[in-house]
């Protein structure tokens, strides 16, 4: 039987309405608008589209967005000295400085310089500290905590379960790992270096892929009725000369005979990175006004 499909745009919108009527009842409360900085250097045509997703989505959430938008030879100092601004400026809760940032720039130092409890991204190593020793108060990275959102809903309970997170980044594979860890799954990360990766990635109840290579993830590579996490979004040649069309990292045709549910690409774990965005936002803003 074919998996079931996650389905991510409907998780998001369902999200997205919750957190706008949370935002409303801040508004009423606190007497403000909860606030997100989008900090843009450059015009990278994919960070475009990125930023101005976010910015609408913030402002469909009831929330206040201002955008900063910065020319490509920005010097670091100048963006530093904005981050700054941004810290001390009492109706800005969330700060998100969309990455990659141009050669001249040292992205550690601008996450090192964000506020900790504004870095609605989760970057700072002070919020990767947290959700290591699983503090409450860290604000963790949108794209991981979609899919433990989109996990849980399909699963309920992940407890005592087996899961693969194919990739290392800082942004998405170890906090994905923490947070499975963290709802007691037995964990394993994988990645380029791994030996026999199908077979590691056989092992999975569980198994989040997360590593930027179109299609690489293989029907036997899955064990049957595996829950597949796709948060691969590659480019590739479509059917027609000149088109393109996005996959994910998991070939999706054959996964689907195997797995027992699969999000899909676009329309799986996509969506879900904005709305964990605006919840981010809404709880950094609660924090600071309490
Ligand atoms: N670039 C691609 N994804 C992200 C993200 O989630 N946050 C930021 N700041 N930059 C990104």
């Amino acid at each position: 039987m074919a998996a079931a499909l996650i389905d991510g745009r409907a998780a998001a919108e369902a999200l997205r309405a919750r957190v706008g009527i949370a935002a409303d009842f801040f508004r009423a409360a606190s007497g403000r608008a909860a606030g997100l900085a989008t900090v843009l250097v450059g015009e990278d045509p994919a960070s475009s589209v990125y930023i101005r997703s976010k910015i609408k989505a913030t402002h469909e959430a009831n929330m206040h967005g201002v955008h900063h938008p910065l020319p490509a030879d920005t010097r670091e100092e100048q963006l530093l000295a904005l981050v700054e601004q941004l810290n001390r400026d009492p109706s800005v809760d969330g700060i998100l400085v969309q990455l990659p940032l141009p050669d001249q720039i040292d992205t550690a130092r601008v996450i090192a310089a964000i506020d900790p409890d504004k870095d609605v991204d989760g970057f700072h190593v002070v919020n990767a500290g947290r959700l290591a020793v699983g503090d409450p108060d860290a604000l963790v990275p949108c794209t991981p905590l979609g899919c433990l959102h989109l996990l849980k809903s399909h699963l309920g309970s992940l407890s005592g379960l087996e899961a693969v997170v194919i990739g290392r980044s800082n942004i998405v594979g170890k906090p994905m790992a923490a947070l499975l860890l963290a709802e007691s799954c037995t964990v394993t990360i994988a990645h380029s270096r791994t030996s026999d990766l199908p077979e590691v990635c056989r092992r999975a109840d569980i198994l989040v892929a997360a590593v930027g290579r179109a299609e690489m993830v293989r029907g036997d590579w899955i064990k049957p009725g595996a829950c597949l996490i796709d948060v691969g979004i590659n480019r590739v040649a479509g059917a027609e000369p000149g088109k393109t069309r996005i996959v994910g990292d998991v070939a999706f045709d054959e996964a689907r005979e195997v797995a027992g549910a699969i999000t899909p690409v676009p329309g799986g774990v996509g969506p879900m990175t904005i709305a964990m965005l605006l919840r981010n936002t809404l709880v950094a803003a609660h924090r600071r006004a309490n």
